[in-house]
């Protein structure tokens, strides 16, 4: 069992502008050493930067804007890492979008967009951070996948299917590291208020909303999972009704919830 500890470590997280990669900044300010923020809108970075180092002065905070989508960009971070010699001991795969609507209406550059982030970056941000943190011998990697991951959603097909990819990704790779100190979360939220609807939502579509008793706030979401991370658990599913929710859904047969799905389109 990995005994990764929090307190004194360095986190990269990934999409710290916004949401939740900004609440796991602000929440892992008081306990890391060091921070590195990794999203494209610098300016947002540089303030969220600000706000964390006028609280405490002694945090290294560094900043980096990246547009994950680019494969070139990704290998250009790592390779700062690397020059820079900054050891990564906890790494935050959290950037993420989504796309509401259906496959044969979708944009294609927004396809490529959606994978690149969700898929490609997280697994390749992985392939170079972790051999340099199984060398250090402690360590871990929380990746942000979602309950979407869980089935397959008519209507969100393609970030569905990616959030599948992250949580098996996780488990696998959490397998392979099994006696190397370092562990592996995958963190599958419910609907969170963040900027996530509205970047998911396409030109002049009805904003999609989830019921209001579904949701869960990001500061929930990052304390379980830094809880999560401490404990060592391959999967966390913040908030109570989720947790239930989602335990019904993986117990439900693949036909069952084919029927159900009829309905659901017809709404
Ligand atoms: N909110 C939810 O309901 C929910 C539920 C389950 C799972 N999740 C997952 O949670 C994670 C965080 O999402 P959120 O809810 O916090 O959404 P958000 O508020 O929209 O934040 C998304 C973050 O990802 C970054 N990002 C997007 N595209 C990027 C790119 N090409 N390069 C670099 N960074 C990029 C954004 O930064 P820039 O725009 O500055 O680049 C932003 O910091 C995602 O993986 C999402 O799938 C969210």
């Amino acid at each position: 069992m990995s005994t990764f500890r929090i307190d004194g470590c360095t986190a990269l997280i990934t999409g710290a502008s916004a949401g939740l990669g900004a609440e796991f900044a602000r929440q892992l300010a008081s306990r890391a050493g060091g921070l590195v923020l990794v999203a494209r809108r610098e300016e947002r970075l540089a303030q969220l930067r600000d706000e964390l180092t006028k609280r405490d002065p002694n945090l290294n905070v560094l900043i980096r804007a990246t547009d994950l989508s680019r494969s070139e960009d990704v290998a250009a971070l790592c390779d700062w890492l690397e020059h820079e010699q900054i050891a990564i001991d906890l790494l935050i795969n959290n950037a993420g979008l989504g796309d509401y609507g259906d496959v044969s209406t979708s944009d294609s550059s927004r396809i490529a967009e959606m994978i690149n982030v969700n898929v490609t970056a997280l697994t390749l941000l992985t392939r170079r951070i972790v051999p340099r943190i199984i060398e250090q011998g402690r360590g871990a990697i929380v990746n942000v996948s979602s309950s979407a991951g869980f089935l397959p959603i008519a209507g969100m097909a393609i970030y569905a299917a990616t959030k599948a990819y992250v949580t098996s990704f996780s488990e696998a790779l959490r397998m392979e590291l099994r006696g190397s100190g370092v562990g592996v979360t995958a963190v599958c939220p419910g609907p969170v208020h963040t900027e996530f609807n509205t970047v998911a939502k396409r030109r002049g579509a009805k904003a999609r909303t989830a019921p209001e008793f579904t949701h869960v706030s990001a500061a929930a979401v990052v304390r379980a999972t830094l809880r999560a991370v401490e404990r060592d658990q391959p999967l966390v599913i913040p908030g109570l009704v989720m947790k239930i929710g989602m335990a019904l859904i993986r117990a439900t047969p693949m036909p069952l919830l084919r029927f159900a799905a009829r309905f659901d389109r017809a709404r």
